[in-house]
């Protein structure tokens, strides 16, 4: 316990709850704080039982209090973090930014995960983003020409809490943007849609691309090698049916079933984003870990000359 990295997350709403019940599953990082704006918000109640340290203090409580977290999870807003990442880069701590702000540079732990190592602030993009990305990345790596790029995400009504909502025109431009910097495609269209169905519905993304130049087999075969390499961060990641060709496009149809951490298996927009901060910050923690040993090292070094 004592070697593991303390994180802290910012923000007690969905997000937050169900990332705090991954952190406590982590192999080197532990909840140093849990941190809101509310007493009697759910997820602080939660926290408290789980025995985590909590503060109702926002941002400004770790901003006081720095030397008790290295990494900091922002659950909060896309407007929030605007402002939280400037923050905490004055105090050097890293950030892994759960909220489509658009501000951090833009990782996708089987994409381009290596990126983290040059910057303090990772934007996580969006659900959508971590499932369709993926994806994106293994298909226009196999085509000559990508045209047009869709991406339609439906996910649970019941798991979009009330910041998610505010922040559907941010959700969507960060994932365009994403899509259209990952894939060089400059055409890409984003869909969201919060179903109310009740028992809630599965997370599912369409995505669907305008391409020419490529072959159904390497591209079957790439979007199947890199459903395995989520799988092994997203257990619930899966193909809906094989690939579909038509008339040019691919289409890909894409179910996330969650943990069931905080809310039901339905809920996989939680775990896609929420397991992929988790993946990339003990791989950050990884690093610190070494950088310490390498430094411990070197003072035994220098104490022996
Ligand atoms: N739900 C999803 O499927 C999903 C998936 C990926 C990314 N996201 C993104 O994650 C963020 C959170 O979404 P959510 O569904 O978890 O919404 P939520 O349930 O409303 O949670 C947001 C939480 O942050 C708190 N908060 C807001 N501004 C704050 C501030 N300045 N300082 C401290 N706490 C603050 C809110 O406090 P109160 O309780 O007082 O309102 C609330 O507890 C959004 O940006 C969303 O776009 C959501």
């Amino acid at each position: 316990m004592k070697d593991k990295t303390p994180a802290a997350i910012l923000g007690s709403g969905k997000i937050g709850t169900d990332l705090l019940y991954k952190l406590l599953r982590s192999r080197n990082m532990r909840c140093a704080c849990f941190v809101g704006r509310r007493e009697e918000s759910e997820g602080i109640q939660r926290a408290r039982k789980l025995g985590v340290p909590v503060s109702t203090g926002q941002a400004q409580y770790l901003l006081e209090n720095p030397d008790s977290y290295e990494i900091v999870f922002d659950a909060t807003s896309a407007i929030a973090h605007a402002e939280h990442s400037q923050q905490f880069a004055e105090l050097g701590k890293m950030m892994f930014d759960l909220t489509p702000s658009h501000v951090g540079a833009p990782v996708v732990p089987t994409v381009n995960a290596e990126r983290m190592h040059s910057c303090r602030d990772v934007s996580l993009v969006s659900c959508g983003g971590q499932v369709a990305l993926p994806i994106v990345h293994a298909v226009s790596g196999q085509c000559e020409t990508v045209d047009y790029i869709e991406m339609v995400n439906t996910s649970a009504s019941q798991s979009a809490g009330l910041a998610t909502r505010l922040n559907i025109d941010e959700y969507l431009e960060t994932t365009e943007a994403a899509i259209a910097g990952f894939s060089g495609c400059e055409k890409v269209k984003c869909l969201l849609a919060l179903n109310p169905a009740t028992p809630p519905a599965h997370m599912r993304v369409t995505i669907t691309f305008l391409a020419s130049g490529f072959d159904r087999l390497r591209v079957t075969a790439a979007i199947g090698k890199m459903v395995a390499e989520v799988q092994r961060y997203v257990p619930g990641y899966a193909l809906i049916t094989e690939p579909v060709f038509s008339d040019g496009k691919i289409i890909v149809l894409v179910r996330v079933t969650g943990q069931g951490d905080y809310l039901e298996e339905y809920a996989g927009n939680l775990d896609i984003i929420n397991a992929a901060a988790v993946y990339l910050g003990e791989l950050y923690s990884d690093n610190l870990n070494k950088l310490r040993l390498d430094h411990g090292a070197q003072e035994v070094l220098a104490c022996s000359f």
